[in-house]
């Protein structure tokens, strides 16, 4: 199925960010901080467009694989108490823009979001409304955990206002899903798929994972087969990643029943070649879109962007993040809001923006951050455009651009990253690797402690 060699698999099997921000978040510090951030939002000029993400951090499940910020909780109650203080936060950053913004896109994410009784999801939806100007064709959209979904719920996020949804899957397989302790049958997936289009949730994303537990190329297929025959407008395939010095309940996952590296590159292929074979167009590194869907117009269009969600279509400069552990950004920075609840809770409380660090992004970053980007959505650097849109860092900058990208062409024996007429190429065949060659062009990675994980 692939031409790669296990020594190939094993020389770019390094650990590296996935660049959903640039800088990544590991680099953010307590030097950004709640004024700094107050400053930027009174930046907003009337009429901008602005994206929001709420984190909802809690779950009825507590899957071993999962490596999101989110707790495990059978009680309504704290969910309840947490969405008091996500209005209060709403209304600390309503009042400071005012209604002068246009939100353009609303996600809700975590953790599970979809535990939101309907009653709640009408005041948060009243709080939203009360504290900001949504644009007519807002693009509001949600995670799901279909396991536990009822008609009630999903006329819920009909009522909301959804247009689009989530919907995790993981794989399909029993002996995986006892492995990560995550039961979902195909048959429950499937009535929540059809019970999203009937209420008029159209456009559905579903997100599964090759390297899991016990996952082999047979049980992949299946599980892929199943996955198309639901005709997702979206599917995103990634890869586990095995962070138990991070996440503690990943501890409970036996490692030797985790897929070798051979294995898992195996299954990364295989999952390109069906998804292709069925009609989806690559997108980046792990998305995979039907040709009429917005993701893959975007690619062809050149407007596709990389945010904390993954590839986006969203392209407003500023995002608001709000609940535990979100991340904001705006041109001056990254903000990224306190990641435990208790202390995210006591902030708000005290009417102060519950940011707990953040770093402010300079020209330089500017550019870097342009680079990766296109070598993440397109495996390339456009050098022409990098000049056009990047003149006023200097040359000096755009040089060393060059310098970095020059020496990687001359150190890839494999022939994997390019030299072409107008910049830059990695190769089809290098592009499993985009990580590691974006890598080269991050100034802060050798900052620093923070561990990744691994980049196939
Ligand atoms: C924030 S989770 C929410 C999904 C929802 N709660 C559910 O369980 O269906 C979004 C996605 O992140 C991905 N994810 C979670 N943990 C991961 C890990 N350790 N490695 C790779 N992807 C992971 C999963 O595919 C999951 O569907
Ligand atoms: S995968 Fe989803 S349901 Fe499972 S623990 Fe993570 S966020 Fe919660």
């Amino acid at each position: 199925m692939t031409n790669y060699s296990s020594a190939i698999i094993e020389k770019y099997a390094v650990n590296a960010p996935r660049y959903t921000s640039y800088p990544t978040a590991p680099h953010f510090s307590d030097g950004v901080g709640q004024e700094d951030y107050r400053c930027w939002l009174q930046a907003i000029e009337p009429g901008a467009g602005v994206s929001l993400y709420i984190h909802i951090p809690f779950c009825d499940r507590l899957c071993w694989f999962c490596g999101c910020h989110t707790k495990h909780t059978l009680k309504y109650q704290p969910v309840l108490d947490y969405l008091e203080v996500v209005y209060k936060e709403i209304r600390l950053v309503g009042d400071i823009i005012g209604k002068n913004a246009l939100i353009s896109q609303l996600h809700l994410g975590g953790g599970s979001p979809s535990m939101l009784m309907p009653e709640d999801l009408r005041k948060l939806k009243h709080c939203l409304q009360s504290n900001f100007q949504f644009s007519e064709d807002a693009e509001i959209s949600i995670e799901l955990d279909p396991s536990d979904l009822d008609e009630n719920m999903l006329s819920g996020f009909g009522e909301f206002g959804m247009n689009r949804a989530s919907i995790g899957v993981q794989d399909f397989s029993e002996e995986v899903q006892k492995a990560i302790n995550r039961p979902q049958s195909f048959e429950d997936t499937r009535s929540v798929v059809n019970g999203l289009r009937e209420i008029g949730i159209n456009s559905l994303n579903i997100d599964a994972l090759y390297g899991l537990p016990l996952q082999t190329l047979s049980g992949l297929r299946n599980t892929l087969e199943q996955v198309v025959s639901l005709s997702p407008d979206r599917i995103a395939m990634f890869g586990y990643a095995h962070v138990p010095w991070m996440k503690k309940h990943q501890q409970m996952i036996d490692e030797a029943s985790i897929p070798g590296l051979d294995a898992r590159f195996s299954q990364a292929r295989q999952a390109e070649e069906l998804l292709t074979e069925a009609g989806y167009q690559q997108i980046g590194i792990d998305h995979f879109a039907l040709p009429e869907d917005s993701l893959a117009r975007a690619l062809q269009e050149r407007t596709l962007k990389r945010n904390f969600q993954g590839y986006t279509t969203d392209n407003s400069q500023f995002l608001i993040g709000l609940g535990a552990s979100s991340i904001g950004k705006t041109p001056q920075g990254f903000v990224q809001n306190t990641p435990a609840t208790l202390s995210y809770t006591r902030q708000v409380e005290n009417g102060e923006l519950p940011i707990s660090r953040g770093i402010c992004i300079s020209p330089v970053d500017n550019l870097r951050s342009a680079v990766i980007e296109q070598l993440m959505c397109y495996f390339e650097i456009d050098f022409q455009w990098l000049e056009e849109n990047f003149s006023q860092t200097g040359t000096a900058e755009t040089d060393k651009i060059h310098d970095i990208a020059r020496k990687l062409v001359a150190g890839n024996e494999d022939g994997y990253f390019i030299e072409t007429k107008d910049g830059y190429v990695i190769t089809r065949q290098g592009r499993p690797f985009a990580r590691q060659f974006a890598a080269h062009f991050d100034e802060y990675l050798n900052h620093g402690s923070a561990r990744y994980s691994i980049a196939v």
